[in-house]
C-alpha cells in the first residue's frame, strides 16, 4: 500500500514537471500570454510563437548551455532556460507551438 501512495505521488510529480501550460507561466512577463509580445529591452524582432518546436528546442538548449545570444539579451534567458531539463524544454514547445493560433 505504502508503495503505491509512493508510486502515485511520483507520477503526479512527473507530470507537473512536464506540463508545458504550467511550466510556460514563467516566460509569460517576457514572451506574453501568446507568445506574441516582444521581451522588453530586446532588439529581437520575433515572437516565439512563430517558431516550431525543433527551433525552440534547439534555442532553449543554448541558451542553457550559455552559447546563444541572438539579440544581445542571452543572459536573461540564459537565468531561466538554465533551470529546464531536456524534458521541460520538449513540454514547453509543445505547448508554445499551440498559441500561434
Ligand atoms: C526576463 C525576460 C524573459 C523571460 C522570463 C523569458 N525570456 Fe525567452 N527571451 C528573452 C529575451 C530577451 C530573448 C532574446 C535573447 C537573445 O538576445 O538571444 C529571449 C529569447 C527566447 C527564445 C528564442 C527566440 C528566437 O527568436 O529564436 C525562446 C525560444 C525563448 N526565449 C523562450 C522562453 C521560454 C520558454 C521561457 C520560459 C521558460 C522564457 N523564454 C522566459 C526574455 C525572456
Amino acid at each position: 500500500m505504502k508503495k503505491l501512495i509512493f508510486v502515485a505521488l511520483f507520477s503526479a510529480v512527473g507530470l507537473f514537471a512536464a506540463d508545458g501550460a504550467t511550466l510556460y507561466k514563467t516566460c509569460v512577463v517576457c514572451h506574453g500570454a501568446n507568445g506574441d509580445k516582444v521581451p522588453p529591452g530586446s532588439k529581437a524582432t520575433f515572437t516565439i510563437n512563430t517558431l516550431d518546436k525543433a527551433k525552440i528546442v534547439e534555442d532553449l538548449k543554448g541558451y542553457k548551455a550559455g552559447t546563444l545570444n541572438q539579440y544581445g539579451l542571452g543572459a536573461q534567458m540564459k537565468i531561466y532556460a538554465g533551470k529546464l531539463s531536456d524534458e521541460d524544454m520538449g513540454a514547453l514547445a509543445d505547448y508554445i507551438v499551440t498559441l500561434n493560433k
